[in-house]
């Protein structure tokens, strides 16, 4: 079974980022808000308008952010909803005295906040927002098939983190469209198995109902993600610090030879992550915004769906910026995977049509996009494909004769400041092969011929050399799935 990416210029999008725990565990009873619509069920996105959580804000969620993500004395004597009944009194906290991981005076009959309600809980007239009762109201979908994958019960084991993989059958009897996906979430404390309270005993199966038609639509939908990987580097304490990347026109070109549209994106930061958007660059020098996300959150992220969609043209690039709080750090943030304790800098955008290409992103070195540095090591003879240097090559063999760590020796003048301005020994790819010695696989000897290396290439340099602030980067980007991915874009095209 062959999944390719993929929809259409009329689809869905049921956004089903979770509902982040973290913030359900900051208001009273944040795990027992009924669901207006159906009081027998939990609304999980309590500060949202959606009931899993991810996109707009209702009122009490823009509220509570403007209490700074707290829960505060003003929030719990505020009405949200306007319905008569404080925050305080809906969330089982009449006086106001709730603080996180206390027992709230009363924990039945919690009502929402941010949706007008009667005191059984049930919506009590036209909302303020358009409430979508069940959930998922999709035109498209009407006549389309319906296929439910669930994961196989199973017990959620106890750490963090857990990743699981179960393969599906899907029809394989002829090309279909996903038109949408909505969620089944057995157990919204373990989505994704994050069980970071370390819970016991606790079984999820969790799924997805996939809604598909043979009445293929005229285009297929991609996402393609642009970003830094690798080399991040945000200086502690800088209450905003700000790394771009940029996908080049010609690089962007090889992904597709026409006009692609672009229906929406999303950022993706870690903790630190402040601010973001996404742009264009156009062949005239000035840059679009595509969509930007003024105050991001990461438990909160945003998939941005535009109003008007917008073009990408032949020779134009694709950008994103990302701005990061330090603030409360007291060392330099570096790429990582942990969420608390490092950083990424990532855009998505959602396109069509999508090329039969198996490229999903473009992803940097410094000011290096894929495609540049791809050509630029494709020059660079004396580095094997893990990036070893080749001692005999002649390039190293004259720099290793003539150059000594450490001093500068007469006979390494010229020599030095040959390689030292070739692209293969300098700026990005430099910044990048250094920056592997950090990397906790590199071996002893591996260490000992780079370190060597570029301390005799260095050696007359002088100051040191090399003063150039290393900021953003990266490159080859193994794909790597970390959680934030799994709400991605369910909709795809079976083969
Ligand atoms: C309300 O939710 C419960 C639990 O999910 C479900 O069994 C029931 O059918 C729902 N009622 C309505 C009217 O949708
Ligand atoms: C989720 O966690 C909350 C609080 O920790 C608990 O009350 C609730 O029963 C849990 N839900 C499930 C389905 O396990
Ligand atoms: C992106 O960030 C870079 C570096 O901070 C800045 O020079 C550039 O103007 C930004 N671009 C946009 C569109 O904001
Ligand atoms: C580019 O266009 C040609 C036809 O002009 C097509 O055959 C080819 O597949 C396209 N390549 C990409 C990457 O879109
Ligand atoms: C940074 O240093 C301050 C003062 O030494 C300390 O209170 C704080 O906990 C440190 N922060 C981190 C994230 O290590
Ligand atoms: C991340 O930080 C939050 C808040 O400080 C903390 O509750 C959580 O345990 C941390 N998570 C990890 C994986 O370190
Ligand atoms: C190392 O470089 C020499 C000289 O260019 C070449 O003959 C040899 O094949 C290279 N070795 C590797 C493993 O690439
Ligand atoms: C270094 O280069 C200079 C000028 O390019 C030349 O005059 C000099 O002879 C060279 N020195 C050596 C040791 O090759």
């Amino acid at each position: 079974m062959r999944i390719t990416g993929g929809i259409l210029t009329t689809f869905c999008l049921l956004q089903i980022s979770t509902a982040y725990p973290y913030f359900r565990d900051k208001i009273p009873n944040g795990h027992l808000v009924a669901n207006p619509c159906n009081i027998s069920e939990i609304w999980f996105g309590v500060g949202h308008k959606q009931r899993y959580g991810n996109g707009e804000r209702n009122q009490f969620g823009l509220d509570f952010q403007r209490q700074g993500m707290q829960w505060t004395n003003d929030l719990c004597r505020m009405d949200s909803d306007e319905d008569g009944s404080t925050n305080g009194a809906e969330l089982g906290d009449p006086n106001c005295k709730w603080v996180p991981g206390g027992v709230p005076i009363q924990s039945q009959g919690i009502t929402h906040p941010g949706v007008c309600t009667d005191s059984s809980g049930h919506a009590c007239k036209e909302p303020g927002f358009d409430l979508k009762c069940d959930g998922f109201q999709c035109d498209a979908a009407t006549g389309t098939r319906k296929l439910e994958i669930r994961y196989t019960q199973m017990e959620v084991p106890t750490q963090p983190k857990t990743y699981k993989c179960q393969a599906f059958a899907l029809p394989t009897d002829k090309d279909y469209h996903l038109i949408a996906a909505t969620p089944h979430i057995s157990n919204i404390n373990h989505t994704y198995y994050y069980n970071e309270k370390l819970a016991s005993g606790e079984v999820d199966a969790s799924g997805l109902t996939l809604h598909f038609t043979d009445n293929l639509r005229p285009n297929d939908l991609g996402i393609f993600r642009v970003g830094l990987n690798y080399l991040l580097f945000i200086p502690p304490k800088r209450k905003r610090f700000e790394v771009s990347a940029v996908c080049g026109g010609d690089c962007m070109r090889e992904y597709s030879n026409e006009t692609i549209t672009i229906i929406g994106g999303q950022s993706e930061m870690f903790y630190h992550g402040v601010s973001g958007k996404m742009y264009k660059g156009k062949t005239d020098g000035t840059s679009e915004v595509l969509f930007e996300d003024s105050e991001y959150h990461l438990d909160s992220p945003k998939l941005h769906l535009l109003d008007t969609p917008k073009t990408l043209g032949q020779g134009e690039s694709l950008g994103v910026n990302c701005t990061y709080d330090s603030s409360s750090e007291n060392k330099t943030l570096l790429y990582g995977i942990d969420v608390n304790s490092t950083e990424v800098c990532f855009g998505h955008i959602l396109y069509y049509p999508k090329e039969g290409s198996i490229e999903k992103g473009c992803t940097t070195i410094g000011d290096l996009d894929q495609c540049e540095i791809r050509d630029i090591v494709a020059q660079c003879e004396h580095l094997d494909i893990v990036g070893h240097l080749n001692k005999s090559h002649p390039a190293l063999k004259e720099i290793f004769d003539n150059c000594m760590f450490g001093r500068c020796l007469q006979e390494c003048v010229n020599v030095s400041e040959k390689y030292s301005t070739h692209p293969c020994f300098s700026g990005s790819l430099k910044d990048f092969l250094v920056w592997t010695l950090s990397l906790p696989e590199s071996d002893d000897d591996f260490k000992t011929i780079m370190l060597d290396f570029w301390g005799r290439l260095d050696s007359c340099k002088t100051n040191n050399g090399n003063d150039k602030h290393m900021t953003s980067i990266s490159s080859v980007l193994p794909c790597y799935g970390h959680w934030l991915s799994v709400w991605v874009l369910v909709y795809f095209v079976f083969v």
